[in-house]
């Protein structure tokens, strides 16, 4: 059994495109402050039909497998974590072997399950390595998808597209998962869906908040009972149990959910511990404690998810990808929670070590370049853009290290290559992502 499996590397792919959610505004006559202070969201990335879910996921892997400088031969499992799959058989993750030339002797499938698809995927290749069966080889987990409600709908400022791959291994230099101390909370219920044939999600959306919350607040408590158990935190009378985690990292639809969301925690943290509701001079107390624990655990992992917007399936990694990105250096050896949320419902909390090297590893990933590369548009392109069949691409050539999805042949779906990225040495960035700050 190994004792220490978890993220060894991760990349990220986004569309080439994005709008500012302050257009976005103006357009719907809304007032901007809705969407920056009252949801908490900046810039939403806008995807072309070339730049589906596979053309995605591929891409992401792809810049993995290069900046890791990962050998194909050491994967043994590919995973792809996703709701916005192109065919009801056929998975993601087999379009991606095949687009990457991988080998063949390896387990290669999708998980769904919403938003969580992605951290199921995880902890499946966690437990694989951790189990043995791996045989000393590498997993590829990879979360792609396209959050798309529509225009001119409540959920059209939480839209986004994107995709984040990890290296999951038996050695972990960006964050070394706590085998076996996580909660999980799931349920039945109508929250989020996306009927077959539908491009567009459904969403009870304020019922979906109330769901996210209820969920977040049993997986805790599960997580909460098994680390301290376990000696990982402790139940002093200086500071919440959550309190002792470094960061808290959430499933971040929109930037206002995490702020919620850790307002919410503490809150289950607090009246478990004095037995009931808080009174009124508590209240207050806490409003204040929450804002200055938001922003010391939270507000540094929404740096990038406020320049992409919900990626579904890879927000929470998108999120430790934003953290580590800023502040690995001074995370080193520290514990850190994490929440996954996926509609309908299941949620997971779990946490995990950051590693000694994370912040070499994290440089690798060249976070800033991939975002800097993007081009801004305004709100006009973004209604062609969303306007247009999702079979019948533009005809433009794919980026350099990327794919593009180039149309449908007999019912199959068709995909072209971009040339080799220019060399590493040459773009090696300097410095932290130049983003806002979210929330
Ligand atoms: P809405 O009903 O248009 O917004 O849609 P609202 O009226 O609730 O306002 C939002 C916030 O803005 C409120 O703040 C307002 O007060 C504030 P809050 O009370 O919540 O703190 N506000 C302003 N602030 C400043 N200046 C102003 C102003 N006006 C209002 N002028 C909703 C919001 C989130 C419901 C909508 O966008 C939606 O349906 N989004 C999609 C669903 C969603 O993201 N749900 C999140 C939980 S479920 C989840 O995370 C899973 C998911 O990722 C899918 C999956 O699992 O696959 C979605």
């Amino acid at each position: 059994m190994k004792t220490s499996v978890g993220i060894e590397a991760l990349a990220i792919a986004v569309p080439r495109r994005y709008i500012e959610l302050e257009d976005l505004a103006r357009a719907r006559g809304v007032d901007p402050e809705k969407f920056t202070i009252g949801l908490g969201c900046r810039r939403m990335a806008v995807a072309e039909p070339g730049e589906d879910s596979v053309a995605l996921a591929a891409t992401a892997a792809r810049r993995l497998i290069k900046t890791s400088g990962l050998a194909p031969e050491r994967i043994g499992m590919l995973i792809v974590g996703t709701e916005t799959g192109v065919d009801h058989a056929k998975p993601i993750a087999s379009h991606v072997q095949g687009l990457l030339g991988l080998p063949r002797a390896m387990r290669v499938y999708d998980t769904t399950h919403a938003c969580y698809g992605g951290t199921a995927a995880l902890h499946a290749a966690c437990e694989w390595i951790a189990s043995g069966a791996a045989r000393g080889r590498a997993a590829l987990v990879v979360c792609a998808d396209i959050a798309r409600y529509g225009c001119n709908t409540p959920g059209e400022p939480t839209q986004g597209a994107g995709a984040v791959a990890l290296l999951v291994s038996d050695a972990p230099r960006l964050l070394a998962i706590d085998l076996g101390i996580s909660g999980a909370s799931s349920r039945d219920v109508y929250d989020f869906w996306r009927p077959h044939g539908r491009r567009e999600a459904l969403v009870d959306g304020h019922y979906s908040i109330e769901c996210y919350l209820e969920a977040l607040a049993g997986a805790y408590r599960e997580w909460r009972a098994l680390a301290l158990a376990a000696g990982l935190i402790e139940n002093g009378a200086d500071a919440l149990p959550s309190a002792r985690l470094e960061r808290v990292l959430y499933h971040v639809p929109f930037g206002k959910m995490a702020r919620k969301a850790h307002a919410h925690l503490r809150r289950v943290d607090l009246e478990d511990m004095r037995g009931g509701r808080l009174d009124a001079a508590a209240e207050a107390a806490e409003a204040q404690a929450a804002a200055q624990s938001f922003a010391r655990q939270v507000a540094s992992s929404l740096r990038l998810c406020a320049e992409v917007g919900n990626i579904y399936t890879g927000s929470l990694y998108l999120g430790l990808a934003g953290v580590l990105d800023a502040e690995a250096a001074a995370l080193a050896g520290r514990r850190i929670g994490l929440f996954s949320y996926g509609s309908g419902c299941c949620a997971e909390f779990f946490s995990g070590v950051v590693g000694a090297e994370a912040e070499r590893a994290i440089r690798a990933a060249r976070l800033a370049e991939t975002l800097a590369a993007r081009e801004r548009i305004d709100v006009a392109e973004y209604e062609r853009i969303m306007d247009l069949p999702p079979d019948r691409p533009l005809e433009e050539e794919p980026p350099p290290g990327g794919f593009r999805f180039a149309g449908v042949r007999e019912g199959r779906r068709l995909y072209v290559a971009g040339p080799e990225a220019p060399a590493d040495a040459a773009r090696e960035r300097r410095g932290g992502v130049a983003v806002g700050a979210g929330v």
